[in-house]
């Protein structure tokens, strides 16, 4: 198929812009825009064929759900059995990075929610999206854009990179201000789970979910034949083509360590804090920030690791966020990228 582009002029209306990405939408077929987390591949979410065909453009197995995403928070009426906790996150958070699992209704397809009685749903912030969700007339179902396993796209060159001749249009948006998908908490009568972190934190959902309790899998590996919370959860996820090592320790302790992994003359890529790289001679060093900066490390994760599969190198050291606030999201795509594999140079 060929694939339509057009590059959003953030000077001019976007109504105008977006009218043949909306046709597309409410004709079922596939358009990609971004979001402020990271783009997403959308398809009517009242549309059980135009679903099938988001998994097939993917490579995503079926029985993973897509979060359904809505123009303004009170249309999750219509999707969802809305219960009152609903309206007190969506009061602080939404439109923007939460996403909410509740009971689906009847009209929303079961192979858009992979089978299960709940639907996820998301209010995103992004003009762009809004506007494309607005027009089309119906709310749009997307997963991030992707290919199955891959890095989520945070620019419209990833998403060439994954998707050219596969989907019906993609939308340049810029780059995706946050870069890691949205937070995920489940709403249901034992009371609220966090299933993925992201740029709304487990301590800015504890003023209105005092009792959240936080799925085990964001930091621990499934050992066990579990089915995990979000079915998505289960599958290798972010993986670039080399391998990713965590390195957990000082600033000097890191630098130790790839110093003498670089002087090897392995074909090494390194991710590391600023005040990391500026203790390394050598190796293909990407800057993940400042060790404060929390949002220049969720901006900088998936977007380094796709830098990476375009170059020679076979192995990634990289070094760990600490698992709290923004960087609890981070810290999860990071172990999820890595397989776990981390090395602990604390003395
Ligand atoms: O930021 C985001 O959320 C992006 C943008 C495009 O909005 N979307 C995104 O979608 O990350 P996706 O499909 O890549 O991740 C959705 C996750 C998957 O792990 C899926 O299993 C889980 O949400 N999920 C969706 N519906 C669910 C449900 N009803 N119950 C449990 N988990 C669900
Ligand atoms: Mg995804």
């Amino acid at each position: 198929m060929e694939t339509k582009f057009i590059k959003i002029n953030t000077n001019s209306p976007l109504a105008p812009q977006l009218e043949d990405a909306a046709k597309i939408i409410s004709r079922g077929g596939l358009v990609v825009f971004p979001t402020e987390t990271v783009y997403g591949l959308g398809a009517s979410a009242l549309d059980a064929d135009a679903a099938k065909k988001i998994y097939a453009a993917k490579g995503r197995p079926s029985d993973n759900p897509l979060i359904v995403h809505i123009h303004k928070p009170e249309d999750a009426e219509k999707y969802a059995l809305v219960p009152p906790t609903y309206y007190a996150l969506a009061e602080k958070f939404l439109p923007g990075p939460l996403t909410i699992i509740m009971p689906k209704r009847d009209i929303v397809p079961k192979n858009v929610t992979g089978g299960l009685d709940t639907v996820a749903i998301r209010c995103p912030k992004n003009e762009v999206a809004r506007e494309l969700i607005r027009l089309s007339r119906v709310p749009i179902a997307a997963p991030s854009a992707n290919i199955s396993g891959k890095p989520s796209p945070t620019s419209a060159q990833h998403v060439i990179h994954d998707l050219d001749g596969k989907v019906d249009m993609i939308i340049d948006g810029g780059e995706c201000d946050i870069g890691l998908e949205s937070t995920i908490v489940k709403l249901d009568v034992g009371g609220a789970t966090l299933l993925r972190p992201g740029a709304v934190t487990p301590q800015m959902l504890s003023e209105i979910l005092p009792d959240l309790k936080i799925d085990r899998g964001i930091t621990e590996k499934n050992e066990t034949d579990k089915a995990p919370l979000a079915p998505g959860m289960k599958y290798k996820h972010y993986a670039p083509r080399a391998e990713v090592t965590l390195l957990v320790g000082d600033n000097a302790e890191c630098a130790e360590y790839i110093n003498s992994h670089v002087k090897n003359g392995d074909k090494i890529g390194v991710l590391c804090f600023d005040e990391v790289a500026d203790m390394i001679n050598g190796g293909n060093v990407v800057r993940f920030g400042k060790r404060s900066d929390g949002k220049a490390h969720a901006k900088a994760l998936f977007s380094a690791l796709r830098n990476f599969d375009g170059t020679d190198v076979e192995k990634i050291l990289a070094t760990a966020v600490e698992p709290v606030g923004i960087d609890l999201a981070t810290y999860n795509r990071m172990l999820k990228a890595s397989g776990y594999t981390l090395v602990y140079l604390n003395k």
